[in-house]
């Protein structure tokens, strides 16, 4: 089904689910922005596909999707006996952790999946298949908080009418609502601030020119793509007062891996004097990943460089190609990490144990 074009894109849902229908609702962010495609997807290996070609992406969008997945699976399972369909729960959970290596939110969301399976395994079948629904639900709508959190606690590092330069997309499409990186600027526009915003086009997959510009043209602010190789001369020329990036993982360190190319914004950044920020909800923080080398980078197919936006292969046939999805900036060049528990500078390492501190007591734990 497609959806209305004219509808600015902040109106529409990234990821939910439709009870009646048993679906999981994504937008085929593939093809946009050209389409506005909605998709219901029913079976697991749809939901695998979609998480794998990018048709849902985004750190925290694509673990709530594999939490709405896992559950949707779950409740088609027959068995009734624990343990046989526990056996067929962790089939499902582990077919969609294989989907993409990166974004720890995947992980995370499933891991807290198959808590709440673990966790009432004395209780009969249909009961823990409701209580995999709450969690997946509260997976969704602890998102939007969260996000929101980060946007306020942005925006307290921006004025009115800045330049703002973001990689990839962080936005409402790689989250529930809001985003993270350009969550402070969607709160700002709530606001009636403006601000000039440049996007990264973002190489291979151009999530920054098809998605960043999209969505923050469509919801109103004043928004310029850039080739990858321009943003030197954009921050040269004085038009950009803070970097807004997002991130798949934070390493206990500090380290933070993001979209390939993001480094060469935090380096650039470094240079120029401009505060680098990264925004990072709890969920994308690795606290049993010490340095940013150990993060596994997922390397992606070479006709995504060669062949996917042109009408005609552009390299020859038979050269190689690299295609790393992600990079590590080292801690040195974060000026903070933004999370819904506030604003974590350096020394990283005290100050992202002192978030989990306050996660921790707000849990009541
Ligand atoms: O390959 P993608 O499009 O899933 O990569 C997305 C990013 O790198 C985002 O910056 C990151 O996941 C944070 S999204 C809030």
């Amino acid at each position: 089904m497609a959806g209305d074009k004219t509808k600015n894109i902040m109106h529409y849902d990234t990821v939910n689910l439709d009870d009646e229908k048993n679906a999981l609702v994504i937008i085929d962010q593939t093809q946009l922005p050209g389409r506005v495609e909605i998709l219901h997807l029913t079976e697991l290996e749809d939901i695998f596909e979609a998480i794998y070609l990018l048709k849902v992406r985004g750190a925290p969008a694509i673990g709530v999707a594999a939490a709405i997945g896992v559950y949707l699976t779950a409740k088609k399972i027959k068995q009734e006996n624990f343990d046989a369909f526990y056996a067929e729960f962790k089939k499902a959970k582990d077919r969609l952790a294989a989907s993409r290596p990166t974004a720890v939110n995947l992980f995370w969301a499933l891991d807290r999946m198959e808590k709440v399976v673990l966790d009432n395994k004395d209780k009969p079948v249909e009961q823990i298949k409701k209580l995999l629904h709450d969690e997946a639900v509260e997976i969704r709508e602890e998102d939007i908080r969260v996000c929101r959190a980060i946007g306020e606690y942005g925006l307290t590092l921006i004025k009115d009418g800045d330049g703002i330069l973001t990689h990839c997309n962080a936005g409402q499409l790689a989250t529930v609502k809001y985003g993270t990186a350009l969550a402070p600027i969607h709160l700002g526009v709530e606001k009636g601030m403006n601000f000039k915003v440049f996007t990264d086009e973002t190489r291979p997959l151009l999530q920054g020119a098809r998605l960043s510009a999209f969505e923050l043209h469509s919801n109103g602010v004043d928004t310029t793509v850039i080739c990858d190789n321009m943003a030197s001369q954009v921050m040269k020329n004085g038009w950009v007062q803070a970097i807004f990036v997002g991130c798949d993982r934070v390493a206990a360190n500090g380290d933070v891996c993001n979209k390939i190319g993001t480094s060469a914004v935090a380096i650039l950044a470094k240079h120029y004097g401009i505060p680098f920020y990264v925004c990072a909800p709890t969920s994308t923080i690795d606290m049993e990943i010490a340095h940013g080398d150990d993060i596994p980078i997922e390397e992606r197919p070479p006709h995504e460089v060669t062949e996917m936006w042109y009408k005609e292969r552009m390299a020859p046939k038979g050269v190689k190609v690299y295609n790393p999805a992600f990079d590590v900036s080292e801690n040195q060049l974060v000026t903070a990490i933004i999370t819904e528990f506030g604003i974590v500078r350096a020394p990283y390492a005290e100050g992202l144990k002192e978030i989990f501190r306050k996660k921790a007591e707000a849990a009541g734990k």
